[in-house]
């Protein structure tokens, strides 16, 4: 349908026709209740506080029952999140209700990070859910939601103001969940003082800019109540699974030497106020709430991180498909600039090491020649030494002939003459040659 088809149909006045008769999709919000009732229903509340506060003597006063509590101890290293799933049913409607306490709060003594496993287990909770919905084969319908609906922020009643601890948390959860503040075992705090303390929290939570959740006021049936409970908040509640006598009449309350303080007396405390709030007139709103807001707000967060967007850079809508497209080239286009680094990065390092190598080679051939420099002047030293040796050799056989031809010549003579040979003995001794070989030979 081209746009101005569109314009055209929805400028279109809508057009009012009488039926003849009975049709039957009047039925159509009862078919809805059938299949809610059938499908059942799953509520999920976080209950915030220090430790021994409170909350699950609350939790028990709440639903009339008594759940698994376990104690918890005052020297958890960090807080840490334990959720626990019940099954319950009232008539015919059944609920997956989820409890999940925040153990170990305001133990710790640096408690700059307390607010941080909160934060964390919620957003599991978001991006659980956002990955069922991603999926091709989704089961949205049999999946268990686990994402917190409503956090009861529990406030110590000491009558003065905040902590700033309550104030950080509360801060940190506001965009991420339904924050309903109470304060918690209202019994120790007296009338007067509740009241101005009530002032003074609600006053801290606005100057502090803390959204905490407001009862919905534009569904007419609910409205008056809804906006006259707004005025009441922080409800300041008292808890107890205990029932006492009052009249003739068995009622859940706490007792004191002085009295008794019951649970469901409205001018005692607000418990029935929270009661009706929490549970009979605005759970599904919380419901709503956690999904159309809080969840939503994860959701486009997560995916424009993830780089998707609804309009491209001049405002015109980008489908999903072309998000993936443009995705998709950038990661190749990052791929391929990474490959071609790592390519030049090993060119790189295969050069260096080529000049490395080249450089070791020129050493070894520089102390190669050096070496056979050496080996050649050792070897011209050896060759002139036994060069010399050879002369010397030659000129002492040469004497060595000579004397041996004088010494047979003069035993020839001797032997002729051998007055003669005396003579002759003496002139060879006198023979100045003679004289110097064996001199030469002496210092030789
Ligand atoms: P952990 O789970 O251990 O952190 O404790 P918790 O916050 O669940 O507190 P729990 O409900 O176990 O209560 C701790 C103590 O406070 C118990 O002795 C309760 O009886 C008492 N208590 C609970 N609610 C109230 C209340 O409204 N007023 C008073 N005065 N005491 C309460
Ligand atoms: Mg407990």
């Amino acid at each position: 349908m081209a746009a101005t088809d569109l314009e055209r149909f929805s400028n279109e006045e809508k057009r009012n026709l009488s039926l003849g008769g009975h049709v039957g999709f009047d039925s159509l919000p009862d078919q809805l209740v059938s299949k809610s009732v059938t499908q059942g229903f799953s509520f999920n509340i976080l209950c915030v506080g220090e430790t021994g506060i409170g909350k699950s003597t609350l939790m028990n006063t709440l639903f009339n029952t008594t759940f698994e509590t376990e104690e918890a101890s005052h020297y958890e290293s960090a807080v840490r999140l334990r959720p626990r799933t019940y099954d319950l049913q009232e008539s015919n409607v059944h609920l997956k209700l989820t409890i999940v306490d925040a153990v170990g709060f305001g133990d710790q003594i640096n408690k700059d990070e307390s607010y941080r496993p909160i934060v964390e287990y919620i957003d599991t909770q978001f991006e659980n859910y956002l990955q069922e919905e991603l999926k091709i084969r989704r089961s949205l319908f049999n999946y268990h939601d686990t994402r917190i609906h409503v956090c009861l922020y529990f406030i110590t009643p000491t009558g003065h103001s905040l902590k700033s601890l309550d104030l950080v948390t509360m801060k940190k959860l506001d965009s991420k969940v339904n924050i309903i503040p109470i304060i918690a075992k209202a019994d120790t705090i007296s009338k007067s003082e509740l009241h101005k303390f009530k002032i003074k929290i609600m006053s801290e939570l606005v100057s502090n800019g803390v959204q905490i959740y407001q009862f919905p006021t534009d569904d007419e049936a609910v409205a008056e109540i809804n906006s006259a409970m707004n005025g009441h908040l922080p409800f300041a509640v008292v808890g107890s699974t205990e029932e006492v006598k009052v009249g003739n009449k068995l009622v859940r309350a706490r007792q004191y030497p002085w009295g008794v303080v019951q649970v469901e007396n409205e001018s005692h405390c607000d418990f029935v106020k929270l009661r009706e709030m929490l549970i009979r007139v605005n759970m599904e709103d919380l419901r709503e709430q956690t999904h159309t807001r809080h969840y939503e707000l994860y959701r486009r967060c997560k995916l424009e991180e993830m780089g998707f967007k609804d309009t491209d850079p001049d405002s015109q809508p980008f489908s999903l498909q072309e998000t993936y497209e443009t995705k998709r080239k950038e990661f190749l286009g990052e791929l391929q600039k990474k490959e071609e680094e790592m390519r030049q990065m090993f060119v790189n390092k295969v050069k260096e090491t080529e000049a490395e190598l080249k450089e070791k080679e020129r050493e070894l051939h520089e102390k190669f020649e050096h070496l056979k420099r050496i080996h050649q002047e050792e070897k011209r030293k050896v060759e002139e030494k036994r060069r010399e040796l050879e002369e010397e050799m030659n000129a002492f056989n040469r004497r060595k002939v000579a004397v041996e031809t004088l010494q047979s010549q003069s035993l020839q003579a001797t032997s002729q003459q051998p007055l003669k040979k005396d003579k002759d003995k003496k002139n060879f001794f006198s023979l100045p040659s003679a004289c110097s070989i064996t001199s030469g030979r002496h210092v030789n």
